[in-house]
């Protein structure tokens, strides 16, 4: 299986729970390394540009006030099949939806407030890896 990465954002309101040791445990604990992290305050420019695609989308500017309404946490996780293994250690973006001992089932609120992103496919951690990490900023090992 081929080695990937994929963008992770612990979301505000996973910061705010202080818990954002718990969800680095889970991708550990599932073999994905953390390569880069930093966390940030997002501009509402930086997270337009993040959600764009969803611009139309009736959710979009709740979706924007929500990530800029306190500190986030951006890491790169890297290992096999990464994509796909941190959406399921995630689990449904909607966390009454989500499987038992998933991310969002235990630590998220609601579907505006869920604790966690993951990128959706290998095309998209391109794009939103570099969107938050220079190359020089990542350190695979
Ligand atoms: S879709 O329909 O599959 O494209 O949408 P989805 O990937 O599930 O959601 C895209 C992101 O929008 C967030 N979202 C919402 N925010 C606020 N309100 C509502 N109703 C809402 N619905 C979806 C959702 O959490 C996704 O954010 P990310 O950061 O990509 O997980």
């Amino acid at each position: 299986m081929a080695i990937e990465r994929t963008l992770s954002i612990i979301k505000p309101d996973a910061v705010a729970k202080n818990v954002i040791g718990q969800i680095y445990s889970r991708f550990e604990n599932a073999g994905l390394k953390i390569v880069a992290a930093k966390m940030l305050h997002l501009s509402k420019e930086k997270a337009g540009g993040f959600y764009a695609e969803h611009k139309e989308r009736p959710f979009f500017a709740d979706l924007v006030g929500f990530m800029t309404s306190g500190p986030v946490v951006v890491q790169v996780l890297e290992g096999e099949n990464a994509v796909a293994l941190n959406r399921e250690l995630m689990g449904a973006t909607n966390p009454k939806e989500a499987d038992a001992g998933t991310i969002r089932a235990d630590f998220a609120e609601s579907i505006d407030a869920n604790a966690v992103h993951g990128s959706d496919s290998t095309t998209s951690a391109a794009r939103e890896v570099a969107y938050f990490f220079a190359e020089d900023e990542i350190c695979p090992r």
